[in-house]
């Protein structure tokens, strides 16, 4: 720990990251092109994220603790993604950072800082293969 202030902390600390992924999930159970992606039951899912991104936005390790080298791109290899992907999950954080109380500029500034690691993930371009 440092004493320099992060966007872990901008956002509310744990809580705040945790109140981000409880808005974000239901809206990619809902997205046509997404949930076919995920398992029904997305507890486990949002749990995982809920710990990474607090680590991403420079808050305490608790996603590598847990589970090792992030890896993320590996991780998501053995999903069909493309662009149309990556547009939709932005689409739904978009959205559910909408229905945060946060700012308006870290809103942004968080989606911007997702958008690479999005598009990153991307490792197919085939529409059909979802
Ligand atoms: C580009 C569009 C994306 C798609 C379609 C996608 C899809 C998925 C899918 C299908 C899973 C696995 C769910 C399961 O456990 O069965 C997953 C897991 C995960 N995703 Fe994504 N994802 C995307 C982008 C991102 C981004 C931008 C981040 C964070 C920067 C992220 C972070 C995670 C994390 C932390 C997990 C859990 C990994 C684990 O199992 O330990 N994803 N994602």
């Amino acid at each position: 720990m440092n004493n320099y202030r992060t966007t872990f902390d901008d956002v509310g600390g744990l809580e705040g990251v945790r109140r981000i992924t409880e808005a974000f999930y239901p809206k990619v159970q809902q997205h046509p092109l997404l949930a076919p992606l995920f398992p029904e039951d997305i507890m486990p899912v949002m749990e995982k994220q809920t710990k990474f991104l607090s680590q991403f936005f420079g808050g305490p390790s608790y996603y590598t603790d847990e589970y090792g080298n992030p890896k993320m791109r590996a991780r998501h290899l053995p999903f069909p993604i493309t662009p149309a992907h990556a547009d939709a999950w932005l689409d739904c954080m978009r959205r559910a950072l909408a229905e945060t109380d946060l700012p308006d500029e870290l809103q942004r500034f968080v989606l911007d800082r997702l958008s690479g690691p999005a598009y990153h993930f991307v490792n197919t371009t085939n529409e059909q293969e979802t």
